[in-house]
């Protein structure tokens, strides 16, 4: 079996709906269902054995050497994180404690284990850490899009946090020799986003008639790839990587959030017409995100060349898929849209002046 850390949230809980679709192999999800967890993002699993659902912190080490004893995990998929860029300027300490942290007392206990294992058991180990393309910083207009080799310039707690991992993670296996691979992966999209993320927010707002908040100019760009891309270029990379190498994964598809939101709006006119006129009548420039990467754009062509991924989904296909399941999901946003969401929007937008 494998154990999967952060499986309730959105790629986690993708990663898993798809691991079990494509596999038998058991998936043991550890998840400590922050507001970011969702077990209703599993409920087509409910009944399946082959999904044992763990509530737990990764910074738990009495329960992760539990855990390991108990399950003997073939490998680890590490999801769990703090993944929010504004929560992360308005309060970095939980993202020190798990993208930092968290990651240190995985590692030292998955140290512990893979440790005492022999033979095939042992050199067939791996340790997956999923990480971001934010930890190379941002890019100018005409610079090339980030390489493996491009050096770490992370610009937000969030990043810094996630770069801070990817070197702990670096450095278990040159030190110690665990066998780990790590993929660096642009912005994703698609089914179960929680609607703090561009996209998700954008279609929610939308439907609400509420404003459709564009920080600055929206001139900001991202390489977006649709979320069932990502969990196979993750399944790709574990079953076949070269052990210590890191992976970019992206979509190919740079576009500014201005022109996302407009997709978004055309989207939501088609499918579902408001008799109050077009959904662009929404869109309002606030104050601008501090700090805010001008561009990220993900170089893929190491995955193509060494394991000969490529992402299925264009954006034309994933955008509407993302749209429709939005709309066919009504009932996942309300529960999400909790107390504490209303909060969050409160701390997040309620100070940001329309600009
Ligand atoms: P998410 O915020 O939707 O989910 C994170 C999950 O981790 C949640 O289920 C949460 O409950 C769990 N979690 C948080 N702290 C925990 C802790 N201390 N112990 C156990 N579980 C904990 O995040 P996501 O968008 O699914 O991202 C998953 C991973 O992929 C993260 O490591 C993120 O940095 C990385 N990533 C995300 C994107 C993206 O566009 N969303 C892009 C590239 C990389
Ligand atoms: P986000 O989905 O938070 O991902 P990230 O910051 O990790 O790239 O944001 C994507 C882009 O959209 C980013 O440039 C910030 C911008 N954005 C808005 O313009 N308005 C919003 O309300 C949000 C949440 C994001």
């Amino acid at each position: 079996m494998i154990l999967v850390t952060g499986g309730a949230g959105f790629i986690g809980a993708n990663f898993i709906i798809d691991w079990l679709a494509a596999s038998d192999e058991p998936v043991l999800n550890l998840d400590a269902l922050t507001y970011a967890g969702n077990l209703e993002s599993l409920a087509t699993l409910a009944g399946d054995k082959r999904h044992v659902f763990v509530q737990g912190d990764i910074g738990d080490r009495a329960l992760l050497d539990r855990l390991l004893a108990e399950h003997q995990p073939r490998a680890i998929v590490h999801f769990a994180a703090e993944s929010h860029v504004d929560r992360s300027i308005h309060g970095p300490g939980a993202f020190i404690h798990t993208n930092v942290q968290g990651t240190f007392t995985l590692l030292e206990a998955v140290r512990g284990y893979w440790s005492a294992l022999e033979g095939e058991r042992r050199s067939g180990f791996r340790f997956h850490h999923v990480s971001t393309d934010e930890v190379y910083g941002s890019l100018g207009p005409g610079d090339a899009a980030f390489t493996e080799t491009h050096a770490f310039e992370p610009n937000s707690p969030y990043s810094a946090s996630k770069a801070a991992s990817d070197h702990l993670v670096r450095a278990w296996h040159h030190t110690y020799g665990l066998p780990v691979l790590t993929t660096n992966c642009s912005n994703n999209y698609g089914p179960f986003h929680f609607p703090e993320k561009l996209i998700p927010l954008m279609i929610v707002n939308g439907l609400a008639g509420k404003p459709l908040p564009v920080y600055g100019d929206g001139q900001q760009v991202r390489d977006w790839l649709y979320v069932k891309d990502h969990t196979s270029a993750i399944r790709t990379v574990l079953a076949g990587g070269r052990v210590g190498e890191t992976y970019n994964v992206g979509g190919w598809n740079e576009k500014p959030n201005i022109e996302i939101v407009h997709s978004v709006c055309a989207l939501l006119d088609e499918m579902k017409p408001d008799a109050a006129g077009p959904y662009a009548r929404l869109i309002t420039h606030v104050t601008d995100r501090p700090g805010h990467d001008r561009r990220y754009a993900v170089d893929a062509r190491k995955l193509e060349r060494e394991l000969g991924w490529r992402p299925a989904e264009t954006f034309d296909s994933g955008i509407r898929n993302t749209v429709r399941w939005y709309l066919d999901h009504a009932d996942w946003v309300a529960h999400v849209q909790s107390g504490a969401y209303r909060d969050w929007v409160s701390t997040n937008y309620v100070q940001r002046s329309a600009t």
